[in-house]
C-alpha cells in the first residue's frame, strides 16, 4: 500500500555544474531550515559557462526528470546562472505545474547599492551571450555602466579547489576591469554573476579592496523559493539534504563540510 501523499514530505530539488550551488543551497537552509532538499553537482559533466548551450540544456533536462522521477520534488532550484540563462524556459515550458526558480546575476540589487553608478559583472561566457543577460542589461540602461568580465577558467578552478590559479585568475580578471573604489569613476559593486564566485569572496575583497561591495543572489533566490512554494514543511524537525554529484564524491564532500558545515554521505549519479 502506498503511503498518503499529503504526508509524505517531498524535498526540493535544486543543481548545478558543480559545488557553486552549494552557495544558493546555504542561503535555502537558512531561509527555509524544515524543508528537505536534494542538491545535485553535475561536477562530471562541468563546466557549464564554456560549454555550448545545447550541453547545458541536455543537462538540465536529464537532471530535472531525475529529481522528479526519482525524489518526487515539489519545486527546482536552478542554482546555476548559466543553465537558468540558456534552459530555465525550456524546463518551465515542459513542466509546467513544478515550480521552477533561478538564479540570474544580481544587476538590480547593484544598481540600488551602488553610489558610483559604475558596477563590475562576473560572469561565465555562457551567462554573458545569453539573450536572457542582455535582455537583463537593457532593462537597466541609463541606470548605470556596467562593466562585464567573462571569467573563463574560475568556476572550474574553484571546483578543483587550485588556490593559486583562483588567486591568479580573480586577480587577472578584476584587473582588466579597471579601478576598484568609491571614488568618481571607479567600481565601487561587484557582481558575483556565478554561484561558484562567492567561494572566492575573501580572495576577491583582498583584491578590490574593502569599501566594495561584493553582491551575489543566493539570499533573494531563497526568499524567491519561499514565496513559491505551494506547500511548506511543517515546522519542527529540521530538514535533511541529500547530495548527489555525478563527479568526485569526497571533492563535493568536502565542500558542504567547508562552505555549510555539512556532514553527509554523497551519492554518485548515474544520468
Ligand atoms: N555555477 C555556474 C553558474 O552560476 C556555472 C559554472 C560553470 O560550470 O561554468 O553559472
Amino acid at each position: 500500500m502506498g503511503s498518503d501523499p499529503r504526508l509524505v514530505k517531498h524535498p526540493i530539488g535544486v543543481f548545478d555544474s558543480g559545488i557553486g550551488g552549494l552557495s544558493v543551497l546555504r542561503a535555502l537552509r537558512a531561509e527555509l531550515p524544515f524543508e528537505d532538499f536534494v542538491y545535485v553537482a553535475d561536477s562530471g559533466h562541468a563546466p557549464y559557462g564554456e560549454r555550448d548551450d545545447a550541453h547545458v540544456i541536455e543537462r538540465s533536462r536529464a537532471i530535472t526528470r531525475h529529481l522528479l522521477t526519482q525524489h518526487h520534488i515539489k519545486a527546482l532550484v536552478i542554482a546555476c546562472n548559466t543553465a537558468t540563462a540558456v534552459a530555465i524556459h525550456l524546463l518551465r515550458a515542459e513542466h509546467p505545474t513544478l515550480p521552477i526558480i533561478g538564479v540570474e546575476p544580481a544587476l538590480k540589487p547593484a544598481v540600488a547599492h551602488s553610489q558610483t553608478r559604475r558596477i563590475g559583472v562576473m560572469t561565465t561566457r555562457g551567462t554573458l551571450g545569453s539573450a536572457k543577460f542582455r535582455t537583463l542589461v537593457e532593462s537597466l540602461a541609463g541606470q548605470a555602466d556596467f562593466v562585464c568580465q567573462p571569467c573563463d577558467g574560475l568556476a572550474d578552478a574553484i571546483e578543483h579547489e587550485d588556490t593559486t590559479k583562483i588567486i591568479a585568475l580573480c586577480a587577472y580578471y578584476t584587473g582588466a576591469m579597471g579601478q576598484f573604489g568609491i571614488k568618481n569613476g571607479q567600481i565601487d559593486t561587484l557582481v558575483l554573476g556565478c554561484t561558484h564566485y562567492p567561494f572566492a569572496s575573501e580572495h576577491l575583497t583582498k583584491l578590490v579592496g574593502p569599501d566594495v561591495q561584493l553582491i551575489d543572489n543566493g539570499e533573494p533566490v531563497a526568499r524567491q523559493t519561499r514565496r513559491r512554494l505551494q506547500t511548506l514543511a511543517p515546522t519542527g524537525t529540521p530538514g535533511q539534504c541529500v547530495l548527489l554529484t555525478t563527479g568526485e564524491r569526497e571533492a563535493v564532500q568536502r565542500a558542504a563540510q567547508r562552505w555549510l558545515a555539512l556532514d553527509c554521505p554523497v551519492e554518485l549519479l548515474l544520468v
